[in-house]
C-alpha cells in the first residue's frame, strides 16, 4: 500500500479561502484509480484550514471563549473540503469516506494520540478507503489544536505500514535555498538528515523551504529501512501517475 498525502497547495488554492481546486484534485484522484495501485489518502486543509486557522491563531487552543466559534467553523469547513475530495474519490471508482481525525484521535498538550481506531481499521479491512485531513481535534490540556494532515501521515503509516509513502505538493522537492529569490538555489534529489543540516532555514525562505524542512524532517521519521518518503510535484500533469507506475520522475526522495 502506497500512503499519499494531498497537500492543500494542489487539491485548493491557497489564495482564496474555500477554493477548491476541483479539476487539479479530480485530475490526481484519476492518476491514482489508473495507476490501479493501493492506497490510502491524507489530505492537507488548504484554504478551508489555514485563512481562518491563522486569522483567530486557532492552533493557540482554546486561550479566550472568542475561539470557540472560529474552532467550529475551521472543523466545519475542512470537513466540506474532505466531502469534495471524497466525491472525486468516488467519481473514479474509488469507495472512500471522509473521517475527521477529532472522531478517533485526541491530543495531549499538543501531541497527537490515538484515541480509537477500530473504526477506521475496519474500514479500510471492508475496502473502504478512510480519508483523513488536516482540522481541529480536542487537546485534553489545551481544549483544542490544528492537526496538520503532515502529522496524521506519521500516525497513519505507525498503524497501515504502508510500502510507500508520498507527499504531493506545488513543488518540485527540495532546495538549499528558496529557489523564487535565489536564482542559485540547488535542487536536493535525495535527502538524508546529514543534508538536511545545510538546508538554508532562515526566516525568509519559510515558505519554500521553511514549510519544506519540516515536512522533509517528518519524511525523514517516516523513513524505514525498507521504505522511503517522496515529494513530488502534483500540479504537473500525469506526474503523480508515472511515480505510482514506478517510473523515474523529478522529485526528492528521503532516505534512511
Ligand atoms: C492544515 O493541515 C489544517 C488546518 C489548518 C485546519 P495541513 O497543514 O496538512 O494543510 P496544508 O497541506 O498545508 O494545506
Amino acid at each position: 500500500m502506497i500512503l499519499i498525502k494531498l497537500g492543500g497547495s494542489v487539491i485548493t488554492d491557497k489564495s482564496q479561502y474555500k477554493k477548491f481546486n476541483q479539476d487539479q484534485a479530480s485530475r490526481l484522484c484519476r492518476e491514482i484509480a489508473e495507476s490501479g495501485r493501493s492506497v490510502m489518502i491524507v489530505h492537507g486543509a488548504g484554504s478551508f484550514g489555514h485563512v481562518l486557522a491563522k486569522r483567530y491563531a486557532v492552533q493557540e487552543g482554546l486561550t479566550d471563549f472568542g475561539k470557540v466559534t472560529p474552532a467550529a467553523m475551521v472543523h466545519h469547513d475542512a470537513m466540506e473540503l474532505g466531502m469534495l475530495l471524497t466525491s472525486e474519490l468516488m467519481k473514479v471508482g474509488i469507495p472512500a469516506a471522509s473521517v475527521s481525525p477529532g472522531t478517533c484521535f485526541v491530543m495531549d498538550d499538543g501531541k497527537l494520540i490515538v484515541n480509537d481506531d477500530e473504526a477506521i481499521r475496519r474500514m479500510a479491512h471492508v475496502g473502504i478507503m478512510p480519508v483523513m485531513f488536516g482540522d481541529v481535534v480536542m487537546d485534553r490540556k489545551r481544549g483544542f489544536g490544528i492537526v496538520s494532515g503532515d502529522q496524521l501521515m506519521e500516525l497513519m503509516a505507525d498503524m497501515f505500514k504502508p510500502d510507500r509513502i508520498v507527499f504531493v505538493s506545488d513543488i518540485d522537492g527540495l532546495y538549499d535555498k528558496n529557489p523564487k529569490t535565489n536564482p542559485d538555489a540547488r535542487f536536493i534529489p535525495e535527502v538524508t538528515s546529514e543534508i538536511m543540516d545545510a538546508v538554508d532555514s532562515r526566516e525568509d525562505v519559510d515558505d519554500v523551504t521553511g514549510g519544506v524542512r519540516n515536512k522533509m524532517e517528518s519524511m525523514l521519521r517516516m523513513c524505514t529501512p525498507e521504505r522511503d518518503c517522496v515529494l513530488i510535484n502534483g500540479t504537473v500533469p500525469g506526474r503523480l501517475l508515472s511515480l505510482l507506475k514506478g517510473e523515474d520522475v523529478p522529485c526528492t526522495i528521503a532516505k534512511m
